[in-house]
């Protein structure tokens, strides 16, 4: 696994008395792969399900139990000091109810009731206990303060029953705890920087109630504002997805390409950052039908006509510091094909995944990515969520700006802000 910036930081990991502790031993290697530092937590109960030899032998510190230590009394402030993020792997129903009504009962429910780091949860429990009042009230209880919750999935539960309630999968669960320690080390290092991103697929009428459009969900172009805003970003996110957006981003509703290049146009034009996530449509109806299309009138002659390429424009009209990113969604020929549409369309960088791989692309919250810049640079970003995907792409974007001021400008004594020589691809 690559070293990203969570490596270095701290994870305590809790690991609570359900059937699915034996899960967080994976999720205890994979933290370790990636330069994470694990100490792990265990209570009485976890050590019913797994060893604590196992997690000593894997993680970074041997495993801790007891508020009573003689080589440390107070262990419990100790860890939550120490630790960038907190994760409770399985957290079970007790656990939950200990934690949203601030009982400390051993060394896991007084670590998280004494740190200020994040912490996050990960129930899993029979579907009956899962669905209990007590336990969602307990867990909007722990959301309302902040506490994030990996929710459980569907799937089959110990004993053979079938239903919500299952560990959410290892991978999801690194992937998000990934991301938490990524925003710690990341701090704010886009305040005072406007991004403008686009998302979704375009949908083009055929007439009122028929359109073209295409797979796209707009969770990936999401997660780039979603980061940028995390990163302390002014954003601007022109999107056709009616998924929500997180607080704070400043959201433009469109639908066509036509609309998608007008509101492009006009918020990119004082942005730092531009971030073309969108799928738009090549094509259009030359003359959408005014009224529905009928059957009894025959099969209708759709004569299309090509929709404006919004980022070839934005290319041509990009201001003097002015970062451009696409994305182009391949299926063949992945690396040629984006390399030159990086040069056509006078690009920064071109993010390109391979969409016929498993897991990648169009609907799935995973994502695996190359993304090439305009200067060589080729950096694979392996399968992780899209959140990441869109933090690396923005770690690249930062390293770009080098010493720009926000807003344009070079910070160099006497710069005129238009001596911008990264770009010698056009
Ligand atoms: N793009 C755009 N306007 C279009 C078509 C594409 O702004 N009309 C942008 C996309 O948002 C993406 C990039 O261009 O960031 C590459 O899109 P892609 O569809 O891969 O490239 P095309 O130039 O349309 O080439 P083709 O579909 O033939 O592969």
């Amino acid at each position: 696994m690559t070293r990203g910036p969570a490596a270095g930081k701290t994870v305590v990991l809790g690991v609570t008395g359900g059937i699915a502790a034996y899960k967080a031993v994976e999720v205890c290697r994979r933290l370790v792969d990636a330069g994470v530092h694990v100490v792990p937590v265990l209570t009485e109960d976890a050590t019913r399900f797994v060893g604590e030899v196992t997690f000593s032998a894997l993680a970074s510190e041997p495993v801790q139990k007891s508020m009573w230590s003689e080589a440390d009394p107070i262990p419990h402030t100790r860890l939550g000091q120490r630790a960038d993020l907190v994760l409770v792997v399985p957290a079970t129903a007790r656990f939950l109810g200990c934690y949203a009504n601030g009982i400390s009962d051993g060394l896991l429910s007084a670590t998280v009731l004494a740190t200020r780091a994040p912490v996050m949860v990960c129930p899993a429990m029979h579907t009956e206990m899962w669905e209990h009042p007590a336990v969602q009230e307990n867990l909007a209880t722990l959301r309302r303060r902040q506490v994030l919750v990996v929710d459980p999935a569907q799937g089959r539960l110990a004993g053979g029953d079938v239903g919500a309630g299952r560990l959410a999968d290892p991978d999801d669960i690194v992937a998000a705890a990934l991301a938490v320690l990524g925003s710690v080390a990341r701090g704010q290092d886009l305040a005072g920087r406007r991004v403008v991103v686009s998302a979704g697929g375009t949908r083009e009428p055929i007439d009122p109630v028929r359109f073209i459009s295409n797979r796209s969900s707009g969770k990936q172009g999401h997660a780039v504002a979603e980061a940028a805003a995390t990163r302390g970003a002014e954003v601007v996110l022109v999107t056709t997805a009616t998924r929500p957006a997180p607080a704070g981003i400043d959201v433009v509703k469109v639908e066509t390409a036509a609309e998608m290049e007008a509101a492009m146009l006009e918020h990119s034009a004082a942005a730092d950052i531009v971030v073309m996530a969108a799928a738009v449509a090549d094509f259009r109806l030359k003359a959408p039908a005014d009224t529905k299309l009928s059957k009894a009138d025959g099969v209708p002659e759709l004569v299309l006509e090509p929709t404006p390429d919004i980022l070839a424009e934005l290319g041509r009209r990009r201001r003097d510091g002015q970062v451009l990113v696409g994305f182009a969604a391949e299926t063949h020929d992945m690396t040629s094909r984006a390399a030159s549409k990086l040069r056509g369309k006078n690009l920064d960088f071109m993010v390109a995944n391979d969409v016929s791989a498993q897991h990648v692309g169009f609907d799935h919250d995973t994502n695996a990515v190359t993304i090439l810049g305009s200067d060589g640079t080729c950096r694979e970003i392996p399968l992780t969520s899209k959140l990441e995907v869109a933090h690396a792409i923005l770690d690249s974007v930062i390293v770009r700006l080098g010493g720009q001021r926000p807003g344009g400008g070079i910070r160099r004594a006497g710069a005129s802000g238009g001596d911008d020589n990264s770009r010698r691809d056009s």
